[in-house]
């Protein structure tokens, strides 16, 4: 080192059952990039919830559609959220808040992993353009043949259309 001080990664977590990902998550996780030096976005494995989407096809299309932020890292996780956190020294959770009906959950998570791990939540404010977006309701479109392009990335487009087939 030639005097030039080191200061610690400032990480972040983007956590999800992200069954697709859709354009809100990743209006949330490239904002949340350009905040910090790594944000990584944690796919939840859920054993009583099959998906339509396997974690691992889940993983790589979070991984494609992130890849152009250039400071995502994409990985799974099971049992506590603080947890992993504690594994990955991430300090930090950021949230995209929707409307009034996500905050009371998301408040409840917040304070429970702040209580349990002094972890923090941020809380964004989703883009309007995608604040009534939800993966189920794009997987509910989708089946039934409704138009959902400029609500997913494209990759998530080719996959639903593999999974109709
Ligand atoms: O995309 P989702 O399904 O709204 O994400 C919810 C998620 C994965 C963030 C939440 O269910 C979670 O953190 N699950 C891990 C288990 C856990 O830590 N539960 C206690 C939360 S206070």
């Amino acid at each position: 080192m030639t005097g030039a001080t080191s200061r610690a990664i400032r990480r972040a977590l983007c956590p999800g059952s992200f069954d697709p990902v859709t354009n809100g998550h990743l209006d949330i996780i490239g904002r949340a990039c350009k905040l910090y030096d790594e944000v990584v976005v944690a796919v939840l494995i859920n054993p009583t919830k099959s998906g339509l989407f396997s974690v691992p096809e889940r993983m790589d299309l979070l991984r494609d559609a992130t890849g152009n932020f250039g400071n995502v890292i994409v990985e799974s996780f099971g049992g506590l959220l603080v947890d992993f956190c504690r594994q990955r020294d991430i300090a930090v959770i950021v949230k995209g808040l929707r409307a009034v009906s996500d905050f009371d959950y998301e408040l409840q998570m917040a304070q429970m992993n702040h209580s349990l791990a002094g972890i923090e939540t941020l809380f964004m404010t989703t883009n309007p353009e995608f604040s009534f977006l939800s993966s189920s309701l794009v997987k509910e479109v989708a089946k039934y043949g409704g138009d959902v392009s400029g609500l997913v990335p494209d990759n998530v487009l080719q996959g639903l259309k593999l999974k109709a087939l």
